[in-house]
């Protein structure tokens, strides 16, 4: 996969980019990444990118012809590939999300000040417009990167584990089960018996039910999309009792205090 990103400022990605998962990824060909700095494509003597909005108000927008021309430079509009727009307004990414842009063999990813780009940026260069959740960054660089991330540890190869993202949290639909290494015992918490054991088909079924578990304590919105069993349902409907009981134990309790 090859990504253009464009930006004001190329070297925020210097650490994410030339470290661990991404670094390999780049040096085995899996991804290849070209930042282009979309101040040299300004054609004044002072470089503007930004001006201030029509209308008046604070802050500063992007300006419309610095980033389509640097896009243009780079990507013909038939080219077909996707164009994404960082920005608080855009859909909210997420891991479906990931996996379809994975499937793209080239993205372009455009970033710019929290304030706002000119609309005509949407209505010439832009496909898609993508946030990363509902939260107001300085700049689209960060949304960019996280993006990067987790499209790029989904292409093939590029994990170590060639399953891990089939089996991570939200790729199955779920929140992942807890995880442990040695040692067996630390501070007196031990490790789960079952994963002792040597038994696969219990640690397995140990595995999904931790993993219903976690999504119901932390992400019940989650069970609504998943994909569930018979057997998973009557987990959910144990788990759905004991909170009642557990509840109407703590309603009968006399008052503290
Ligand atoms: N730029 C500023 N905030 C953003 C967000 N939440 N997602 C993507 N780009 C952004």
């Amino acid at each position: 996969m090859h990504i253009d990103v464009f930006t004001l400022h190329p070297a925020m990605f210097a650490g994410p980019l030339t470290e661990s998962i991404l670094k390999r990824a780049q040096e085995m060909g899996a991804l290849s990444i070209s930042l282009h700095d979309i101040r040299d494509h300004t054609e004044d003597k002072h470089n503007t990118a930004d001006d201030t909005p029509y209308g008046g108000g604070g802050g500063m927008v992007m300006k419309v012809e610095p980033v389509v021309r640097a896009v243009e430079a780079v990507i013909a509009s038939s080219s077909g590939v996707p164009v994404i727009l960082m920005s608080p307004q855009g859909r909210v990414f997420n891991q479906r999300l990931a996996s379809e842009l994975s499937q793209e063999s080239r993205l372009a990813l455009i970033c710019g000040h929290y304030e706002g780009f000119d609309e005509r940026i949407r209505q010439t260069v832009v496909t898609d417009e993508l946030s990363i959740g509902d939260y107001v960054l300085t700049g689209g660089e960060l949304a960019a990167m996280v993006i990067i991330d987790a499209v790029a540890r989904l292409l093939p190869g590029v994990l170590g584990d060639p399953d891990a993202p089939i089996k991570d949290s939200h790729a199955t639909g779920l929140l992942e089960h807890p995880h442990y290494t040695r040692p067996p015992a630390f501070r007196g918490m031990t490790v789960p018996d079952v994963l002792l054991s040597g038994h696969q088909a219990n640690v397995e079924r140990w595995r999904r039910q931790e993993s219903l578990r976690r999504s119901w304590q932390r992400r019940p919105d989650v069970l609504l999309k998943a994909a569930l069993s018979d057997a998973d349902r009557w987990f959910l409907m144990e788990l759905a009792q004991a909170d009642i009981a557990e509840r109407a134990q703590k309603d009968d309790r006399p008052p503290q205090g």
